[in-house]
């Protein structure tokens, strides 16, 4: 399973990058109002930070108008995917956007019937939402075990799957677990995963006994 990050903030896709664990990152309209930044710079610079998919969404409801709100993002880097919020209006524009040639994410999915529907509009990627599942007491793993089941069983469909909307550790190994394509994860998770008390505890041993080793 491939590791995007999801975030806007330019400091933490460096850092996590440099770690060289993600290849992806995502970012909706929340994480750009967080970076307090204008979205073609933000979007601008990751695509020099990161070599891999880049998603940026579009906001306009019409179809058209989402593709010539994407238009503009798609020409930044090749590496752009265009976000596109999951509904009618929706699947028509990745419909649109996929004959063109630009890559979509189809997100806020929250059905196997609307990832199948995205699918099948060509969407190059699908973000089901499994911590805000979880949120309102559903089982956001399910969801995405549905998703990569169905996508399985039909040769048709190349769309692969981001398990979106991550909130600890465990959903990243679950979604790995099952099968799916990517996880993009939030910088905190990320660091979360870093951690285990007896890496810590192991170092400081380590280190205690190096300096009792005699070095000349
Ligand atoms: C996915 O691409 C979204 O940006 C993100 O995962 C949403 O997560 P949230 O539920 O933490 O806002």
């Amino acid at each position: 399973m491939k590791l995007f990050i999801d975030t806007a903030i330019v400091d933490e896709i460096r850092e996590v990058n440099d770690m060289g664990v993600i290849c992806g990152v995502t970012t909706n309209p929340s994480l750009i109002a967080k970076s307090g930044r204008k979205f073609e710079d933000v979007v601008k610079e990751i695509t020099t930070i990161v070599d891999g998919p880049i998603s940026a969404e579009v906001t306009a409801k019409d179809p058209d108008e989402m593709v010539e709100q994407a238009k503009p993002l798609a020409a930044i880097h090749p590496n752009i995917i265009i976000k596109i919020p999951f509904n009618k209006e929706g699947l028509m524009a990745c419909k649109k956007m996929t004959a063109l040639g630009i890559k979509t994410n189809v997100t806020l999915i929250f059905s196997a019937a609307q990832a199948l529907l995205a699918a099948k509009a060509g969407a190059t990627y699908v973000s089901p939402f499994l911590g805000r599942l979880d949120d309102i007491g559903r089982d956001g793993m399910m969801l995405i075990e549905e998703i990569v089941d169905i996508f399985d069983a039909d040769p048709t469909i190349n769309t692969e799957i981001i398990a979106a909307s991550i909130r600890n550790p465990i959903h990243v190994i679950d979604a790995a677990r099952v099968g799916c394509d990517i996880a993009t994860v939030p910088y905190k998770v990320i660091m979360q995963m870093l951690n285990h008390p007896l890496t810590t505890s192991g170092i400081a041993q380590f280190d205690k006994d190096w300096a009792t080793v005699p070095k000349n």
